[in-house]
């Protein structure tokens, strides 16, 4: 097991920043810690790396208390970019390769991986001043992985970058993770937890709520689905029609569409169909509205990730 964190508690003065957390995880996951900003997503992984002691609670890593042969296992990347102005790009990288002990060629070979895995090798000799936002936060995450990381730890690495360094951020991931580093990102961007995570914790107020895979945490908890079918005309004998199949909980017109929510677990899309087509309706398209964390999101807390 890499991480296992068991009740951990801070608080500053009254306010409780995280209450109470366990979590595990396994080899070459990648955990995406979801929750709004405030939900204490930082504070939980700073304990994991000792920038913040806990009030009560344990936390061991690689089976262990965090201890100085462990702190060269981890990369982190933290939320607030910190990379010298003063040393051209490549220098930042090698400044970070020396303090984690790389010498002589293979440090050399490693701060090249490094900037080609992030798309920035041929850029290097620039000052971090020239580059953009997504440059610098892409050099930061180069820093943070040329010791060749077992586990990395970025915090909201994608906030306020452009798209192009944002899928080379999300592309970094997954290859890094393919080649055997476990991950832990935190996010309040849920398509990206969506899309490279193996492990969702969603955390709001200091409270792990759920955790799973982004499946079963839909799964689990959305027990609805919508399904639209515009159609070409007899919109109202249409709804007499599939008021009472079994399943349907409810249907609302608009214009020429018609949306039907059903329980989660009665697949009842083949008998309205069926139903429509003996009548002689004519479906023009059918749109399934895919379930998101989002949505599952929103039946936990009762608002939206971005409030
Ligand atoms: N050093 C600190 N002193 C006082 N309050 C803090 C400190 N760090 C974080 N907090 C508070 O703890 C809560 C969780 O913060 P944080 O962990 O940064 O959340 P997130 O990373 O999810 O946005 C917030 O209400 C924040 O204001
Ligand atoms: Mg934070």
């Amino acid at each position: 097991m890499i991480l296992d964190v068991k009740k951990i508690t801070k608080k500053y003065n009254k306010l409780v920043a995280v209450n109470d957390i366990s979590l595990q995880l396994e080899e070459n996951e990648i955990l995406g810690l979801l929750g709004p900003n405030g939900a204490g997503k930082s504070t939980f992984i700073n304990m994991i790396l000792g920038l913040t002691k806990v009030d009560s609670g344990t936390i061991e890593i690689f089976e262990k208390k965090l201890n100085r042969i462990i702190k060269k296992k981890i990369g982190y990347v933290p939320q607030d970019i910190a990379v010298c102005n003063e040393l051209n790009a490549y220098d930042n990288v090698m400044f970070f390769g020396k303090l984690y002990g790389l010498r002589g060629d293979k440090l050399k070979e490693s701060v090249k991986k490094a900037m080609e895995f992030t798309g920035l090798w041929e850029r290097r000799k620039e000052s971090p001043k020239k580059y953009s936002g997504g440059m610098k936060r892409r050099l930061n995450i180069a820093c943070a992985i040329v010791h060749e990381p077992q586990l990395l730890i970025m915090d909201e690495p994608t906030v306020g970058v452009d798209p192009q360094s944002r899928n080379n951020i999300l592309e970094t991931i997954k290859k890094l993770n393919e080649s055997g580093t476990t991950v832990i990102y935190t996010s309040h961007y849920m398509e990206e937890i969506e899309e490279i995570c193996t492990k969702v914790a969603i955390i709001d107020n200091g409270e792990l709520i759920i955790e799973g895979t982004s499946d079963s945490i839909k799964n689990e908890v959305l027990t609805e689905k919508l399904v639209r079918l515009q159609l070409e005309d007899e919109i109202e004998k249409s709804i007499e029609l599939i008021n009472d199949i079994e399943g349907v909980i409810s249907l609302s017109i608009s214009g020429d569409t018609v949306t039907i929510k059903s329980k989660k677990e009665i697949d009842n899309l083949a008998i309205i169909i069926e139903k429509l087509v003996k009548a002689n309706i004519k479906i023009i398209s059918i749109n399934i509205e895919q379930p998101t964390l989002e949505a599952a999101f929103l039946s936990l807390t009762g608002k939206t990730l971005r409030d």
